[in-house]
């Protein structure tokens, strides 16, 4: 089923409607000479943040202190806290180079956990590491294994095994967490039900993506997440990070930092934002915080493209949804990006996918025009995070002087959003001025960071403790 282009059929859409469609494009186009502006802005923000005063980009040293060397061995445990499932993993790293085996459980992550209590998530937490073992371990004697914890948040680390939370993201609200370390009511939650595990490192879900793609693939110098939320970590040398010059490490030792860039211009200089961008910040349980991450991540595309289809109900001179109801298209958050998925995916000339998509999700029957309008919309969205998300990997590259190199990338949209992988390499294309025929620096489907990530980041940090590094 190839996509039919659908030239001329804005033939039959009427002029309001297409002043619309006009307005939007300007709304969200980023075109090529904003893109560099925003990359080069990026760039300073970067290094900001790595000195002593700081940035608004919080760059945080995660003291995950090199690469893997494709040797590693032992069993770990994973526990995968992201954004929209748990997941419980055992990974095995067995003698052969870049090989390991996995076994892993999901676990639903109820919606209440994420604006409830501290108690309640870390025994949920606790709870569903304890059916893991059991389910898998079943009479087991077991010696206490090591676990590294993808805790995807932004976390201030003086050591691998603690992280003091600076602040929710991804629309958690979760009292009484920010500003401690986590691990300590974590593992109290574990010895209660006598768990027999030890917390070996807490990770970015960033950057065990760098280290597990770069376990496989020595050109990975980035580790990319384009998913509920949307962040990178790469590897700076100690040298270079002005706010841990008062530990005098060796200057050439390396540190992966975990950028947190969702939080790039919060301060909003440089992206353009639209109004639809200004009510999803003021609605939200963080506003004024993460500002990048609000116009690009999954978890506010298909809640952008609900305020203006909303917006436009509202606007006298547009005719839309005329006489339906608008009850379910009201209630916020009622779309995800997998909504925008099937729009951009609909094969049809006719649209009629989104046509049944908008009937059977929100019960609006949709006029040929107005399909036109939608399925306009979803593409500027999409095509918009992803020209934005390019330009965080340009800035990385252009501050550490990479002229080539590969990113891992990981998180459902990068999966899983239609035409997220070209449009990104199109912005990148852009902002670089390639006219080569192969990209120098291309962005490719990550190893699993947040399981064999986390598993290597443990064995490099046990290994380093045995060297007595
Ligand atoms: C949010 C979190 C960050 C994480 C990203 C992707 O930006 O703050 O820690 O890496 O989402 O999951």
């Amino acid at each position: 089923r190839k996509p039919p282009s659908r030239k001329g059929s804005m033939a039959d859409v009427p002029k309001d409607l297409l002043d619309q469609i006009k307005r939007l494009e300007e709304l969200f186009t980023v075109p090529k000479e904003k893109l560099k502006e925003i990359t080069d802005h990026f760039v300073n923000e970067l290094a900001k943040g790595l000195t002593v005063e700081g940035g608004s980009i919080p760059m945080n040293p995660t003291w995950c202190m090199g690469f893997p060397d494709g040797y590693e061995t032992g069993t770990f445990l994973a526990l995968d806290m992201g954004g929209t499932n748990l997941r419980v993993c055992e990974i095995n790293l067995p003698e052969e180079k870049g090989e390991f085996d996995i076994i892993q459980s999901k676990y639903r992550m109820p919606e209440e956990l994420k604006t409830g209590n501290a108690e309640e998530l870390w025994d949920y937490v606790a709870d569903c590491l304890q059916q893991f073992i059991e389910y898998h371990h079943e009479g087991e004697e077991l010696d206490e294994l090591p676990l590294g914890f993808t805790f995807s948040y932004p976390a201030t680390q003086d050591y691998i095994d603690h992280g003091v939370l600076q602040r929710w993201t991804k629309g958690f609200d979760i009292e009484g967490v920010e500003g401690k370390d986590v691990v300590p009511p974590f593992e109290a939650a574990l010895k209660e039900r006598g768990v027999p595990i030890k917390l070996t490192a807490l990770v970015n879900d960033t950057t065990g993506t760098l280290i597990a793609s770069a376990y496989t693939d020595t050109d990975m110098k980035i580790g990319c997440i384009f998913g509920t939320g949307c962040n990178a970590a790469y590897m700076e040398d100690c040298g270079s990070i002005p706010k841990l010059a008062h530990l005098n490490l060796n200057p050439k030792l390396p540190m992966a930092i975990n950028c947190e860039w969702g939080a790039f211009d919060n301060e909003h200089k440089v992206l353009p934002r639209t109004p639809y961008d200004i009510i999803i910040d003021k609605e939200s349980p963080r506003p004024g915080q993460q500002a990048f991450e609000k116009m690009i991540a999954g978890l506010y595309l298909g809640e952008i493209f609900r305020l203006v289809l909303v917006d436009l109900h509202g606007n006298q001179d547009v005719k839309i949804f005329e006489g339906q109801d608008l009850g379910k298209l009201k209630k916020a958050y009622s779309l995800d990006a997998s909504f925008l998925s099937s729009i951009e995916e609909d094969p049809f000339e006719n649209l009629s996918e989104t046509q049944d998509l908008f009937q059977n999700k929100l019960g609006i029957t949709t006029t040929k025009p107005e399909l036109e309008l939608i399925a306009h919309l979803t593409k500027l969205i999409g095509t918009r995070a992803a020209r934005l998300s390019a330009c965080g990997v340009a800035a990385i590259c252009k501050k550490k002087n990479i002229t080539s190199c590969h990113v891992g990338a990981d998180g459902s949209v990068f999966n899983k959003y239609p035409h997220f992988k070209a449009r990104g390499a199109q912005a990148l294309r852009e902002i670089f001025d390639w006219t080569t025929r192969k990209d120098p620096i291309e962005i490719l489907p990550a190893e699993d960071g947040s399981g064999v990530g986390a598993a290597l980041i443990s064995a490099l940090t046990l290994k380093r403790c045995k060297e007595g590094q």
